[in-house]
């Protein structure tokens, strides 16, 4: 058999705190990453040179060469192992590009696992971390999957046992926003605001809302300290998160760096009128229903005779 697809979740962030600019370019921060059930694919295929290919939901939008994060990672899989191996990977997205849900992240994790398979190197998860963090800060907890809390860039993981399944509504936007611009601009207004910034912390209650899987207390803690500077950058989503809280979502707040929203649902049936009602606002490109925690990437076709499912030492953590 010479091809492995993995099947690989988007996230949002429940709690994004981001405190000062660092010498190095990057922010510390606490970032509570929750795993949705929106999900890409990633198809390898062995192959003598490296190649990509993207198919699906704005494919247009990502590149299909060298910036391309899915073959970067495969690049440095095989750079880790020593050898010359080759792979063409086919993506096929369904994660909103550039959109704040760590879509690009999301291919990258499942293009490292995947080549593991492929390549049949058995590296332990412990090792596709390590490369995962050099590929970006998001990468390591799509690796992951299930809710963690992230620390340093976003890259430090701790696992978090939520007690409950959490059902959301993301409301997509015409284009992406870049990540970089969106922490630059955070910076910019919080140099015009002349407060001080000060360590990230990790909302107590937010935690404990996850663990009891109170979607109520849930939605009351939702914390982005991106979104003033994702709304500076594109003013309409100000209308956005405001027809989620018409309509009695929980909690409305803006994905990651944006420009997608999320909002928290009472029940999955609450999620599609809420997802109804804000197609008919005409807020969005796109209305999506999900729901979280879901596992990281999983093995959905390989060699036959190898389990389904990669196992991941988080596994056993009660995430899914
Ligand atoms: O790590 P990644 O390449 O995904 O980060 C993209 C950009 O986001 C960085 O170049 C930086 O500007 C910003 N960033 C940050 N602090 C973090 C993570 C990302 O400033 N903790």
């Amino acid at each position: 058999m010479n091809s492995v697809t993995v099947r690989v979740p988007a996230k949002v962030n429940l709690q994004l705190a981001v405190g000062p600019l660092r010498d190095d370019g990057y922010h510390d921060l606490v970032n509570v990453f929750h795993a949705v059930s929106i999900f890409d694919e990633v198809t390898a295929v062995a192959e003598t040179g490296m190649s990509v290919r993207v198919e699906g939901e704005s494919a247009d939008q990502v590149p299909e060469d060298g910036d391309n994060l899915a073959i970067q990672a495969a690049v440095a899989l095989a750079r880790h192992a020593g050898r010359s191996y080759g792979v063409s990977l086919a993506i096929r997205k369904a994660i909103p590009v550039a959109g704040g849900m760590a879509g690009g992240s999301a291919d990258a994790a499942a293009a490292l696992v995947a080549c593991n398979e492929l390549w049949g190197l058995g590296l332990p998860l412990e090792d596709l971390m390590e490369i995962a963090s050099d590929l970006g800060s998001d990468v390591p907890f799509a690796l992951l999957g299930g809710t963690a809390v992230g620390t340093g860039r976003g890259e430090r993981l701790a696992p978090l046992e939520v007690g409950g399944t959490f059902h959301w509504v993301f409301a997509l936007a015409d284009g992406g926003l870049s990540t970089a611009k969106v922490y630059g601009e955070c910076d910019r207004i919080r140099q015009e605001g002349g407060e001080p910034v000060g360590h990230p912390r990790a909302a107590e209650p937010l935690l404990a809302a996850l663990r009891v899987g109170d979607a109520r207390a849930l939605g009351a803690e939702l914390t982005n300290d991106l979104q003033p500077a994702a709304l500076s950058l594109r003013g309409s989503l100000a209308r956005t998160l405001q027809a989620g809280r018409a309509h009695g979502a929980l909690g409305a707040i803006v994905s990651g760096s944006g420009p997608t929203c999320a909002f928290l649902a009472e029940s999955e049936a609450h999620a599609e009128t809420l997802a109804a009602a804000l197609k008919t606002e005409n807020v969005a490109r796109d209305v999506l229903t999900a729901h979280g925690p879901v596992p990281g990437p999983t093995v959905v076709q390989g060699p036959p005779g190898r389990a389904q499912r990669i196992p991941l030492s988080h596994d056993e953590s009660g995430q899914s």
